[in-house]
């Protein structure tokens, strides 16, 4: 082989690595986003326990999540172009599957606690509630401040920032959490706790629909205020997308909307 050809050959291969190298990089570079529409799927997980936002219906004989969160996720669906798949998981687990790359998204009535904003990315705010007391009926005029629950046994969500918020607020509560809120609402059924703390629009919920339950005055407020949809960190492109799904949303009052739906599913 001669020098020249030798030369020439080098020069393919350098190119050759070079043009390897920068592909991968731009391989590397694939957002959260990318992913979701290269699959033409978003994936997320919820906790289907907590009327208005997220539950269990059977529609037209079939088992269904609905609810206003769900009708969100819909939306954002649709804006990318991708089908909707939503896996129910205990409110806990959402952000540990969430890391663990089992669901792209976590759409769960979530509030974004500074703690949780270290391990994921939120979306703006989409919701705003408060949070309100459920009792036995007939228990409700009994509790009119928040010292009336003092030692009382408070039902809350695992891993739900009520859990702190029943612990600051109630004077001795001795707390009770469950993975689940449909299972607190059965434990006050069955005299199991004095009370659940939930969000107001879940308190109302059930109550509407339990006529052996009902909510008392007391309302506390978190210092977040509000729900957000939570992705894993460094989702900038994905929360770009999902902040212009609910700025619409919100501009066409679409969320407001959304949100009746859902509670004229109560039976
Ligand atoms: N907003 C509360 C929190 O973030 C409770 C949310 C519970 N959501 C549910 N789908 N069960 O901790």
């Amino acid at each position: 082989m001669n020098k020249g050809l030798l030369k020439k050959l080098g020069m393919i291969v350098a190119i050759g690595t070079i043009a390897i190298s920068i592909v991968g990089c731009a391989g590397n570079k694939s957002t959260a986003l990318d992913a979701i529409k290269a699959k033409g799927k978003l994936v997320v997980g919820t906790s289907a326990d907590y009327p208005p936002y997220e539950f269990h219906k059977e529609i037209d004989g079939k088992d269904q999540i609905v609810g206003f969160d769900i009708s969100i996720a819909k939306e954002l669906a649709k804006d990318l172009g991708v089908e909707l798949e939503v896996n129910d998981m205990d409110f806990d687990g959402l952000l540990v599957a969430l890391q663990a790359k089992k669901v792209d998204m976590v759409f769960a009535g979530m509030t974004p606690t500074a703690e949780r904003k270290e391990n994921a990315d939120f979306s703006d705010i989409y919701y705003n509630a408060e949070h309100g007391f459920i009792v036995k009926a007939g228990e409700e005029g009994k509790i009119k401040s928040i010292d009336d629950l003092k030692g009382k046994k408070i039902g809350v969500q695992k891993g739900s920032i009520q859990e702190a918020l029943a612990k600051k607020s109630v004077p001795d509560a001795q707390l009770k959490s469950l993975a689940k809120v449909t299972d607190l609402v059965l434990d006050l059924k069955n005299n199991k706790v004095d009370a659940i703390l939930v969000e107001l629009p879940v308190a109302k919920y059930n109550v509407e629909k339990n006529s052996d339950i009902a909510l008392t005055s007391v309302v506390l407020k978190d210092e977040e205020g509000g729900s957000a949809i939570a992705m894993k960190k460094g989702s900038d492109e994905l929360k770009a997308e999902i902040n212009k799904t609910i700025k619409k949303l919100q501009d066409e009052k679409k969320i407001e909307q959304f949100v009746i739906e859902a509670n004229n599913l109560v039976d």
